[in-house]
């Protein structure tokens, strides 16, 4: 298959992009925290097939994309007052909620479970598509599964070219990591920490949801326990450069939010750019990517949360103590 490259400027791609969607195709789709994997809500064929593209567990649920806030329930039943007023306020955007399920959302989607992610994204280029495809869209990040995200379209081709009809270019995203996901089917929590940060939420919540600790009972998604975000060289969180072996210093990269001196190989580490940092040094065929945690880093729940998944020993191993 030739995956065509489609612009998000072009009207004509636009429509393009939702015709093949509309079709049964998938189409890698721009947000404004990765790019997502898209196939029609309604399309259980096509749906079983970003499975098998990706590589993905069949545990691990999807998340729904709307192109308007009053679009979730079509998907959530029973939806809480909270939600609405929590979308009113940070939807479009990095922000997902696990709601209750609706019957006719097909089961597949949620792995299962008894619960449905939603969000509604924020540029306004992936609204339209979702509005012109006439039906919400399920979207995981556009990467093999395990790998880090997609926040390029070339990061697109380097997993699935050939794989999917198209991928639809909006240039980088801006924001890099993946949405916020907030439980609300029973204790409010977070279950994956973004850029919309507890602080945030506790604006509409009262107060701020704690982070959902994976380690004390079994995740409310169990896909959550595989290994995220890593690529294929070993990444290395150290709290200074004296854990920097020196035989690594021209073989490594470190990724630091504070300048380094020259004899490093070193690049700014940033929420928007650490994907691509990831993906560079596995390019450049580095040996492994050093992370120093100075204090900022080590603040960035949502940052590090990425960071010790990636860590992480294996794609076997449990990982969820980590989080
Ligand atoms: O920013 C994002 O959320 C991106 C863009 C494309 O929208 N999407 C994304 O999807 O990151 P994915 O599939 O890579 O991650 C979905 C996350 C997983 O951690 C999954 O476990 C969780 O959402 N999730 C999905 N459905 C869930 C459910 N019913 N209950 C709990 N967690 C759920
Ligand atoms: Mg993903």
């Amino acid at each position: 298959m030739k995956t065509l490259h489609l612009r998000a400027s072009s009207e004509e791609d636009v429509a393009l992009a939702a015709a093949l969607l509309q079709s049964g195709q998938l189409v890698a789709i721009p947000t404004e925290t990765v790019y997502g994997l898209a196939a029609r809500l309604g399309d259980e064929n096509a749906i079983r097939t970003i499975f098998q593209v990706k590589g993905r567990p069949p545990d691990n649920p999807l998340i729904v994309h709307c192109a308007r806030i009053d679009d979730i329930s079509q998907v959530a039943t029973r939806i809480p007052p909270i939600a609405w007023q929590l979308l009113e306020r940070f939807a479009p955007g990095p922000l997902t909620l696990v709601l209750e399920r609706k019957e006719v959302v097909p089961a597949i989607i949620s792995a299962g479970l008894p619960t449905v992610a939603v969000r509604i994204p924020a540029l306004d280029v992936t609204r339209e598509v979702i509005a012109r495809v006439g039906e919400p869209v399920v979207a995981p990040s556009a990467n093999r599964s395990g790998r880090p995200s997609p926040t390029c379209v070339a990061h697109v081709l380097e997993d699935l070219d050939g794989m999917i009809a198209a991928v639809l270019d909006a240039g980088p995203c801006t924001i890099g990591i993946e949405s916020t996901v907030l439980n609300l089917v029973g204790d409010i929590a977070i279950a994956r920490p973004g850029a919309i940060t507890a602080e945030d939420l506790a604006s509409v919540l009262g107060f701020p949801p704690p982070l959902m600790d994976v380690s004390s009972h079994t995740p409310i998604a169990p896909g959550m326990k595989y290994r995220h975000y890593a690529p294929s060289i070993p990444v290395i969180l150290i709290e200074s450069l004296d854990a920097l072996p020196s035989v690594m210093q021209n073989t490594s990269v470190v990724l630091s939010t504070q300048p380094l001196p020259e004899t490093y190989n070193w690049r700014p580490l940033h929420r928007a750019t650490v994907y691509d940092e990831f993906r560079r040094a596995e390019r450049q065929q580095r040996q492994a990517i050093y992370v120093l945690l100075t204090p900022d880093v080590r603040k960035d729940v949502a940052l590090m949360n990425r960071l010790q998944k990636a860590a992480a020993p294996s794609a076997t191993s449990d990982v969820s103590h980590r989080v």
